[in-house]
C-alpha cells in the first residue's frame, strides 16, 4: 500500500468538530480532508505519532478506505492490513483486537492468525493494538489505532471520580475563553480538577489558576492529579460551599462543570444551587470577562441564566456515551457580561 492511500482519522466526542479543526492549526503540514459526525479525517504523515499531543482528539487511527475493503477481501489480500499494523506496532504493543461484524468468521480468523504470525501478538478482549474493519457509508474501512490508550485518558488521572469531566471536553471548554489573554482562571465546583489542569498544562501566560469544592475527598483526588501533572506550584485548592461566597478575588475567566442530578447533589435544589453560582460569578469575574459552563442541565442553566446579567456568547452541544454506558447531551456554554 503506498502512503497516498492512507489517512488519518481524528475520533472525536460528538459535537466538538470545530474545536478539532482549530486545534489542527498547531500542524501546519496536516488539513482535514473529509468529515463524519465523530471524526475528522486528515492528510497521512510520516510522523503521525505527533497527533497524540492533540488535547481535543479521543483516538488517533491510520485507515485505509476503499470499496472493496470488507472482510473477505482483507482475508485475500491481508498485507492491506499488515502494511498499517506495521506502521503502528512497536514494542509497547503485546495484544491486539480486531473489531469487525461477523469477528468468528473463517475470514476474521484467518486476518487474526496473521497478526498472530506476522506480528508475534495475542489476541485480547482488553487489547492494546486496536484494529477494525468497518463499513462506512460509500467504502470499507481498514484501521488500526496509533496509541494503545485513548489520548483522552490522561496521564494525570491517577484520581477519577464519578462525574468527572472528559478532558477533551474541558479542552474545548476552555479553548472558548479567550485564554491567552487572561491572567486570572477560577474553576467552581472544581471536583477531580479536570478544567484546571486542562487550563494550566495549556495556558502558561495564566498565573492565578484556582479552583474550589466543598467535598474534602474530591480536594485531595484533585490534588493527586494536579501533583501528577506537575502543576502543584501553579493551581491552589480551597474546600469552599458556592452559598458561603468565598473571597478568592476577581478573575478574567470562570469555569465549571456544574454539578447535576444524583451523583453528584442528591436532595440538593440544583435551581437554588445554580442561582448562587451565577450570581457568585458575576461578582467574581471582570468586566471583560468571560463565564463558561459544561452542563447536561441545558434548560435549567439557560433559565437561571436569562435572569440575570449574563449574555451568551458560544454554545456547543455534546453528545456521547459515559463511562457506565448512557447516551449523554449536554453543552457547553460562554457568557460574558452585558454592558
Ligand atoms: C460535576 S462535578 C465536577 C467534576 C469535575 N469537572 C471533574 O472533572 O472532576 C461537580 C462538583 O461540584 C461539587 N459541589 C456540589 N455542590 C457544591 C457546593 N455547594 N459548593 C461547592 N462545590 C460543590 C461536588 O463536590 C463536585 O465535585
Amino acid at each position: 500500500m503506498t502512503h497516498e492511500q492512507l489517512k488519518i482519522k481524528l475520533g472525536h466526542i460528538k459535537g466538538l468538530q470545530s474545536i478539532v479543526v482549530g486545534e489542527l492549526h498547531k500542524f501546519p503540514s496536516v488539513h482535514p480532508i473529509a468529515y463524519a459526525p465523530e471524526a475528522v479525517y486528515v492528510n497521512f504523515i510520516e510522523d503521525f505519532k505527533i497527533l497524540t499531543a492533540l488535547r481535543s482528539v479521543a483516538r488517533v487511527y491510520v485507515v485505509a478506505q476503499d470499496e472493496r475493503f470488507n472482510p473477505s477481501y482483507i482475508a485475500n489480500h491481508k498485507s492491506v492490513l499488515g502494511d498499517l499494523v506495521g506502521l503502528v506496532v512497536n514494542a509497547e504493543f503485546k495484544t491486539f483486537k480486531i473489531s469487525c461484524a461477523g469477528d468468528k468468521s473463517p475470514e476474521v480468523r484467518s486476518i487474526a492468525d496473521y497478526i498472530t504470525t506476522t506480528f508475534k501478538l495475542v489476541e485480547a478482549n482488553d487489547a492494546d493494538l486496536k484494529i477494525h474493519i468497518a463499513h462506512e457509508i460509500e467504502f470499507w474501512e481498514v484501521g488500526v489505532q496509533i496509541t494503545p490508550r485513548p489520548l483522552s485518558l490522561r496521564n494525570y488521572k491517577i484520581n477519577n471520580m464519578s462525574g468527572a469531566m472528559d478532558p477533551t471536553i474541558a479542552y474545548a471548554l476552555n479553548s472558548l475563553c479567550q485564554l491567552e489573554v487572561a491572567h486570572s482562571y477560577l474553576n467552581i465546583f472544581s471536583g477531580s480538577g479536570t478544567l484546571a489542569i486542562e487550563a494550566a498544562l495549556v495556558y502558561p501566560n495564566l498565573d492565578k489558576v484556582i479552583g474550589f469544592d466543598f467535598d474534602k475527598k474530591h480536594i485531595s483526588l484533585a490534588i493527586g492529579n494536579i501533583t501528577e501533572a506537575g502543576l502543584i506550584k501553579r493551581i491552589q485548592l480551597y474546600e469552599k460551599d458556592i452559598f458561603d461566597k468565598p473571597d478568592l478575588g476577581k478573575f478574567d475567566v470562570v469555569v465549571a462543570d456544574v454539578p447535576f442530578g444524583m451523583v453528584i447533589s442528591k436532595g440538593e435544589d440544583l435551581e437554588q444551587l445554580y442561582t448562587a453560582f451565577v450570581d457568585y460569578s458575576y461578582s467574581v469575574l471582570n468586566s471583560n470577562g468571560r463565564l463558561a459552563i459544561y452542563t447536561s442541565q441545558i434548560d435549567l442553566i439557560l433559565r437561571v441564566i436569562s435572569k440575570s446579567h449574563f449574555k451568551l456568547l458560544t454554545r456547543l452541544d455534546a453528545e456521547f456515551t459515559s463511562s457506565v454506558g448512557a447516551h449523554l447531551k449536554a453543552g457547553i456554554f460562554v457568557f460574558a457580561k452585558k454592558q
